[in-house]
């Protein structure tokens, strides 16, 4: 099997490529990616940089050039639901776009004519994770996670997106992922470690949580990857 595990931020991955040795590195579309063995598994590991767009090709790639049968997005996320702290852990159930708004032609927000709303992650892989997380004792929360070009720091845009989508964590490529490995018929999961509130201190929180949550939510996903 060729598992992809993709994060955005170099953070992201950096935990996971550490682990790993004999990594043959191949560029593509100005990007990097990383392939390697691992429990008689193919890996291929690339962070995409920040956003949908980039989120998309990357994924994209990983399926069509390194042959990806399985995917694993790995970092961190904005809480949306109290109860998440930093580097608490959360498994996306199912993922929307919560910033796609053609609300003027009727459609409910994150709605896409022909394309839908919300994308489900794959039940398998998210058992797989609650697994994981129940044997290394590890308080996995399962949520809605939503997704937009944007970093949430103010209060008005995070009820928003709570009222709007019921949204437990957000963050900026999950929900892009999920629909290009729905499109190609890829199960797919979403990890995400708590960075910070998605309030007016998001950014002093992120840049503070980013390095220890991203290596959070990447040990996770290795102890994941001893259980598939
Ligand atoms: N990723 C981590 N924190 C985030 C936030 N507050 N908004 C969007 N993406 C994030």
């Amino acid at each position: 099997m060729t598992l992809a595990i993709m994060g955005a931020m170099e953070e992201e991955v950096e935990p996971l490529l550490e682990r790993f040795e004999n990594v043959k590195v191949t560029e593509i579309a100005d990007n990097k990616y990383y392939e390697t063995t691992y429990n008689g598994n193919n890996i291929v590991i690339a962070y995409s940089k920040i956003g949908k767009v980039n989120a998309a090709l990357t994924a994209t790639l990983m399926i069509e050039k390194f042959g990806a049968e399985k995917l694993i997005f790995t970092g961190v996320a904005g809480a949306l639901n109290p109860k998440l702290k930093v580097g608490d852990m959360v498994v996306a159930t199912k993922l929307i776009q919560h910033d796609v708004d053609i609300t003027a032609f009727g459609h409910p927000w994150g709605f896409i004519p022909e394309s839908g709303d919300f994308v489900e992650c794959d039940a398998a892989l998210v058992s797989k994770a609650k697994e994981s997380a129940k044997a290394i004792g590890v308080d996995l929360l399962d949520g809605i996670i939503a997704t937009g070009d944007q970093f949430i720091a103010d209060s008005k845009k995070k009820d928003f997106i709570v009222d709007t989508y019921k949204a437990d964590a957000t963050e900026m490529e999950g929900a892009s992922v999920a629909y290009v490995c729905k499109c190609m018929n890829v199960p797919f999961v979403v990890l995400r470690s708590i960075s910070d509130a998605a309030d007016m201190d998001a950014g002093f929180d992120f840049e503070e949580f980013l390095k220890s949550s991203a290596k959070t939510s990447a040990d996770f996903c290795l102890k994941m990857l001893d259980n598939l």
